[in-house]
């Protein structure tokens, strides 16, 4: 059984078919990159796999569940939760209580989620952080700070969003080795990524997105050669300039 199956999912926008047919799997501890041009329908995809959105047709399965119909809240009680590609921490709140909060998806009581929530703030290296207001975050601690959120659920399947952009090389390289050791630990990934060096790090397989449509799956490194994803890729001002340095 895939923990993740996706058949045949649509979502369409007015007249625009922001997601058409899409169908894939997803392996228990495995990790599957999605890349593609802005306005492929990654986002839109995510959304109708969490909840967020209703797809016109087609059907998800979790873990063996129908998810399409259940809110976002009870998908996260399943044990899948995303990040956001904008990061919506509580602003007026500490690292440690945004953690908290989250945590109290799973823990019975304030002690506990706090127990909790202070190991994963450590794991992801806000430790001096903790008491500073979400808002007084740069980005890439606000990214780090969604991602502890979303691990503070203790999900299966954890879908991450864009959560490399806008960050340095060096920071890239941190986070590819947190999510490759929160992965070792057992949480399938699911990452809409722009930044190949991420996705080549980390992908095991890649599928390829443009106008709804999936064109390619596979290895990174063979998908990265398919003429179809270069060709989807060149009228971006990040596609060959990206793919280059991938494959270099
Ligand atoms: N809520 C919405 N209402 C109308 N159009 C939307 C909405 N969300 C996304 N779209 C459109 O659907 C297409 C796919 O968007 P999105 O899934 O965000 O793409 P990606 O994440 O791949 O950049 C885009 O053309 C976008 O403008
Ligand atoms: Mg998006």
């Amino acid at each position: 059984m895939f923990l993740l199956e996706l058949k045949d999912v649509s979502k369409s926008f007015g007249g625009l078919k922001a997601v058409a047919g899409v169908s894939f799997n997803l392996e228990a501890g495995e990790i599957l990159g999605i890349i593609g041009p802005n306005g492929a329908g990654k986002t839109t995809t995510f959304n109708t796999i969490t909840g967020f959105l209703r797809p016109d047709s087609g059907q998800i399965w979790f873990d063996g569940i129908r998810v399409i119909g259940m809110k976002p809240h009870q998908i996260c009680q399943k044990g899948m939760v995303r990040t956001f590609q904008l990061v919506k921490p509580f602003l007026e709140l500490t690292v440690l209580d945004n953690v908290v909060v989250a945590a109290l998806n799973r823990a019975k009581t304030i002690r506990e989620a706090s127990e909790k929530a202070l190991k994963i703030i450590e794991f992801v290296g806000l430790k001096d952080k903790k008491d500073t207001l979400a808002m007084g975050l740069t980005l890439p601690h606000r990214k780090r700070l969604e991602l502890a959120r979303a691990l503070a659920t203790e999900p299966k399947l954890l879908l991450l969003d864009e959560v490399m952009a806008g960050l340095t090389p060096t920071e890239v390289d941190e986070l590819i080795r947190l999510l490759m050791e929160v992965n070792r630990k057992g949480t399938t990934l699911l990452l809409i990524e722009h930044v190949m060096r991420g996705v080549m790090a980390l992908s095991k397989r890649v599928i390829v997105l443009n106008y709804g449509e999936k064109i390619a799956e596979g290895p990174p490194h063979e998908v990265v050669k398919n003429r179809q994803v270069i060709e989807a890729y060149l009228g971006e001002e990040y596609g060959r300039e990206e793919f280059l340095g991938a494959q270099g």
